[in-house]
């Protein structure tokens, strides 16, 4: 069976009541059934991590090279400061999409930069929890259509 790693770093656990004016109401919980959702009727599970240490992070990503096909990432502030994180995704070769629940653009200007952009397959910023589904329907299209090019066997 085919599984994806939905990874979340720093006080990302705490969705839900961190300050919901700018990240919504929804805990990480149900962003994790929300994904599971859309990828059930593929037969594809869902590995959820949360960590709030960097070095944790970059452990579920060299596991994951092993066991996942692809890889929806919220590096939380790691993703402008992350290197480490950056140097993982590249280093396990698995298509990463990179969601971020703010528009980070319309933010402060440290947050306008992210590391681990050249390193994902593409990006999702600014559409609330919704960004997580969406993130699993395009990972799961492009797991797919890989797949049927005979590119991607591994996993
Ligand atoms: C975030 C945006 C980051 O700048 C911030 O540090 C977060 C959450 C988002 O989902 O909007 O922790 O990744």
């Amino acid at each position: 069976m085919k599984e994806i790693l939905l990874l979340n770093g720093p006080n990302l656990n705490l969705l839900g009541t961190r300050e919901p004016s700018v990240y919504g109401t929804v805990t990480l919980q149900d962003i994790e059934r929300q994904v599971q959702s859309v990828c059930d009727p593929h037969g594809v599970t869902v590995k959820a991590y949360q960590s709030n240490h960097e070095g944790a992070l970059v452990d579920a990503i060299h596991e994951a090279m092993n066991t996942a096909s692809g890889i929806i990432f919220n590096p939380g502030a790691y993703t402008h400061t992350s290197v480490a994180l950056r140097d993982a995704i590249a280093g396990v070769g698995l298509p990463m999409i990179e969601v971020h629940i703010s528009n980070v653009h319309k933010r402060e200007s440290f947050r306008h930069t992210s590391l681990l952009a050249p390193v994902s397959f593409g990006q999702i910023v600014g559409l609330g929890s919704l960004g997580y589904s969406l993130a699993a329907q395009a990972l799961l299209d492009h797991i797919y259509k890989e797949e049927k090019h005979g590119e991607n066997t591994k996993n």
